[in-house]
């Protein structure tokens, strides 16, 4: 680590725990901090602060390695360990378990910066913020949350299985009552962080014949005896963040284990996907900031014509596209953060803001390419990165056709159909 980073991260880390108790002390004298205050001009001054804060880390810790990282696929186990140390791994969980104890603007706000500097580090930490600290009873947490704050240890979320990722309540792996423990059978696919992770959040049927209303969540240890991993799997982007099965035979876990009660798991699932869909949306806002950031740079440096392209209208053309969707998109993250903030419903919301940001992501970052030309095509330049690692904002946590298909159940909900 060098001097710089290291008064990087310094500063970084008294920026947001000066943000978390000016935070504190502004609602303890109910004083709104919300966005409602703000109005769609500027965000509150305290998550401004956080936005500075966490673009000065990923300019200082995450530009750096994230091309290397992408090409060699390795977990960035010390950044992820300094994000920690500054309190983005539990953003918006309480202060006793080791969280920041702010709330889902903030976290959305930080976690497009990170997702800025890198994606793979974006998904790491969505999936640890959002996914996985969820639900728990208060000694749950102490075993299950508490060390997975700081960056030490992170959680991965195990909801898909081979014969079924967007039809969520057609889950198969089993967990047995065995009167003083369970024991779960069956293989999870696709499942964010595993191989990295120490804590697993596991879904399977209790109740067969109850459908949706029989599947129950657990909270799995690596050491249960009986969970294994299958092999990484090489993908498009977000290298280093791994992928795999998690494979479960015989997996004997304590009673204590269970997440909610019986029976509440396929609700528990949906909830934390509408949470963790405004997640998602901040890491694909990221990753079109990020390619926006390359295309406006080029088009100012490069000359074509005899002058530069930016000055050319095919070009203003695509950047005032690209301005406009990141904007439209920046606007529906907000929104959806703030509903949950408040206590609203905000189902619809967070499926928009995952929609839009996801395919923002894609679009933008197929444009800059387009404003590169040959230079976006290689690896030298990060747009071919952001484009890859775009596309998988659109398809986890709720491919674009599931987010289209809750939209629209909401909105014929609200013409009373
Ligand atoms: N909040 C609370 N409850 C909800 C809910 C929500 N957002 N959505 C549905 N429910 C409830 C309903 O009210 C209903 O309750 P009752 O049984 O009490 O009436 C119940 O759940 C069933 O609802 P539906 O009939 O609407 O359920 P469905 O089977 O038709 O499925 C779906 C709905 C939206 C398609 C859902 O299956 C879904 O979201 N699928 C996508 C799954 C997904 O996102 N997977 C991503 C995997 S995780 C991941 O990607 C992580 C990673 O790697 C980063």
């Amino acid at each position: 680590m060098t001097r710089g980073s290291i008064w990087c991260l310094r500063t970084a880390s008294r920026s947001l725990h000066s943000s978390v108790r000016r935070f504190q002390e502004a609602s303890e004298v109910g004083v709104n901090l919300d966005l409602g205050q703000a109005t769609f001009t500027d965000l509150p001054e305290t998550h401004q602060m956080l936005k500075d804060t966490c673009r000065q880390f990923a300019e200082a810790e995450l530009w750096p390695v994230a091309q290397s990282i992408d090409k060699s696929g390795q977990y960035p186990g010390s950044t992820i360990k300094k994000m920690g140390e500054i309190g983005l791994m539990a953003i918006d969980q309480e202060e006793e378990y080791g969280g920041s104890g702010l709330d889902y603007l903030a976290y959305a706000v930080a976690l497009t910066e990170i997702s800025r500097g890198c994606a793979s580090h974006g998904v790491i930490m969505s999936v640890n913020n959002s996914l996985y600290l969820d639900f728990a009873t208060a000694s749950q947490k102490e075993q299950f949350i508490l060390p997975f704050t700081t960056g030490e240890k992170i959680g991965c979320f195990c909801l898909s299985e081979p014969g079924n990722g967007s039809d969520a309540g057609a889950a198969s792996t089993t967990a047995t009552d065995m009167g003083d423990h369970w024991v779960l059978n069956g293989t999870k696919a696709w499942i964010t962080n595993s191989h990295d992770a120490e804590g697993f959040v596991v879904f399977a049927t209790t109740d067969k014949k109850a459908k949706h209303k029989g599947i129950s969540a657990f909270l799995v240890s690596k050491s249960a005896e009986g969970l294994s991993l299958g092999k990484k799997e090489d993908k498009l982007g977000i290298k280093a963040s791994s992928t795999s099965n998690v494979i479960f035979e015989d997996c004997k876990i304590p009673k204590e284990n269970m997440l909610g009660s019986p029976g509440m798991g396929f609700k528990i699932a949906m909830m934390t996907l509408d949470s963790g869909r405004i997640g998602i949306a901040a890491q694909g806002l990221g990753i079109a900031k990020h390619a926006m950031d390359t295309a406006v740079d080029y088009a100012s440096k490069r000359n074509s014509f005899g002058a530069p392209i930016a000055k050319l209208q095919m070009i203003q053309s695509k950047l005032a596209d690209m301005a406009l969707r990141i904007e439209m998109s920046e606007l529906m993250m907000y929104k959806a953060a703030s509903l949950k903030d408040a206590g609203k419903p905000y189902t619809k919301e967070a499926a928009m803001a995952k929609l839009a940001c996801s395919e923002t992501a894609t679009y933008v970052a197929h444009q800059a390419i387009q404003v590169l030309g040959g230079m976006g095509y290689v690896s030298d330049m990060p747009c071919e990165r952001n484009y890859r690692d775009a596309r998988i904002t659109e398809i986890y946590e709720g491919t674009s056709e599931i987010q289209r298909l809750v939209i629209a159940g909401a909105v014929m909900k609200e013409y009373g159909y």
